[in-house]
């Protein structure tokens, strides 16, 4: 046995995570290892990945352009669509660019690694910085794990501040003299579905002279009037604001953007090698956000069904007395605590037909391990039932080993 092998048994031999194969996509019904199963775990929250809207115009896309650009877009990949879905990300985070890139993972890395960089990079081009500056990225314990791979990457400081603890992450602003202080978080937070306090944020990021950047994965195309995310939630807006978003989740397809001022989009698109040095999402998963971005906004029964059914869920969950942690967004955890529990719980909802995320270390601390429950759009009132059933079957029988499921 080589050393990797060992590792590789060792590290199997520690995670609880098992991972499954599907054969079709969760909308929110789906096969998984042969047997048709609801998914209430699943980020395709509006039904949008699976909808004849925006299969159409993803076949438009592949009509047109073709299967993928093969070139970086600083070359010859530069397609109109890509523009054309720049402004109109950039039109709903009223900020007045966006950069897109392939992925929302590659977006973190990305821009938070150029960001501590601009002034370095900027050096290539001829540029002679004043002085040489100091970037501190003060992050919330809970990011998700893009955000603290980009700041691992960026080589700048990091400090870490309690979750959504603004009093604490004062505290950690008053003591720091860097020159450059960039705040960075979650905007509905992926394991645990609550919303960052945003203006308190703001109001700390005007007082000590920060940016902030916010991660809307979970938030653009579902909060706020207009599905612009946290800032239309809060009807927000300031300069200091970074906003990043992902399209895999409620627009249904692939990618990331964040969306800032002219300036520093500019400064991005040469500085950022995740954006000139690779390929970017492929036209048709344009075309497929561009539709998904109208739909959000021409057929709202879409979100109206979302929080009714997240409401549904809610009411299930009460009726049976579990704890859900957090009951502001479509995200519901169920604290677990034990991985291994945890999984079984899992298993368990698999074998009465419902899929349900078990969210494991490193997703989430060791100890803190969770069900994640997802609303969805196209979950029927019956199937919401059927799930809330056996969910109170499970409860029943692991009453006395698990008091939290
Ligand atoms: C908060 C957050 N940021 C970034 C990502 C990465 O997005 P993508 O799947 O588009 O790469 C995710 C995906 O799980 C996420 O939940």
């Amino acid at each position: 046995m080589n050393e990797f092998e060992e590792i590789r048994d060792q590290m199997l031999g520690r995670t609880y995570h098992r991972i499954v194969t599907v054969d079709s996509l969760p909308s929110p019904t789906f096969h998984m290892e042969g047997r048709q199963v609801v998914s209430f775990s699943t980020n395709n929250y509006l039904g949008l990945a699976t909808s004849e809207r925006l299969i159409d115009a993803a076949r438009r896309g592949l009509e047109r352009y073709g299967v993928g650009n093969c070139e970086s877009r600083l070359l010859g990949g530069n397609l109109e669509i890509y523009e054309h879905l720049e402004a109109k990300l950039a039109a709903l985070k009223q900020k007045e660019s966006a950069v897109l890139f392939a992925t929302g993972f590659l977006t973190n890395m990305g821009v938070l690694t150029a960001l501590v960089s601009l002034s370095k990079i900027a050096r290539i081009y001829g540029y002679r910085p004043r002085q040489h500056y100091k970037y501190v990225y003060f992050s919330d314990e809970f990011n998700h794990i893009s955000i603290r791979e980009g700041i691992r990457m960026s080589g700048a400081s990091r400090v870490s501040y309690r979750h959504c603890d603004m009093a604490n992450l004062e505290e950690k602003l008053r003591a720091c003299g860097a020159d450059m202080k960039i705040i960075v978080s979650d905007g509905v937070f992926s394991q645990d579905g609550d919303i960052l306090p945003l203006p308190d944020m703001l109001q700390l990021a005007d007082k000590y002279d920060a940016l902030v950047y916010i991660d809307d994965a979970h938030a653009t195309g579902i909060l706020g009037d207009h599905g612009g995310g946290t800032t239309d939630y809060f009807n927000l807006n300031s300069p200091r604001l970074i906003c990043m978003g992902t399209l895999s989740k409620a627009y249904g397809a692939i990618g990331g953007f964040v969306a800032t001022e002219k300036y520093l989009a500019d400064m991005l698109r040469y500085a950022c090698s995740a954006y000139g040095f690779t390929s970017t999402l492929p036209p048709d998963q344009a075309m497929a956000v561009s539709e998904a971005m109208d739909a959000v906004v021409d057929e709202p029964w879409r979100r109206d069904r979302l929080w009714e059914n997240q409401r549904r869920l809610l009411a299930g969950f009460d009726g049976l007395g579990c704890q859900v942690t957090c009951r502001d967004t479509c995200i519901l955890p169920v604290l677990v605590g034990d991985e291994a529990m945890c999984e079984r719980h899992a298993a368990k909802l698999g074998e009465c037909g419902f899929h349900v995320d078990s969210v494991v270390f490193p997703a989430v601390p060791r100890g803190a391990a969770r069900l994640r429950f997802m609303a969805n759009t196209n979950h029927t009132p019956e199937q919401i039932q059927a799930f809330i059933d056996a969910m109170g079957q499970l409860r029943g029988a692991g009453r006395n080993r698990c008091q939290q499921a």
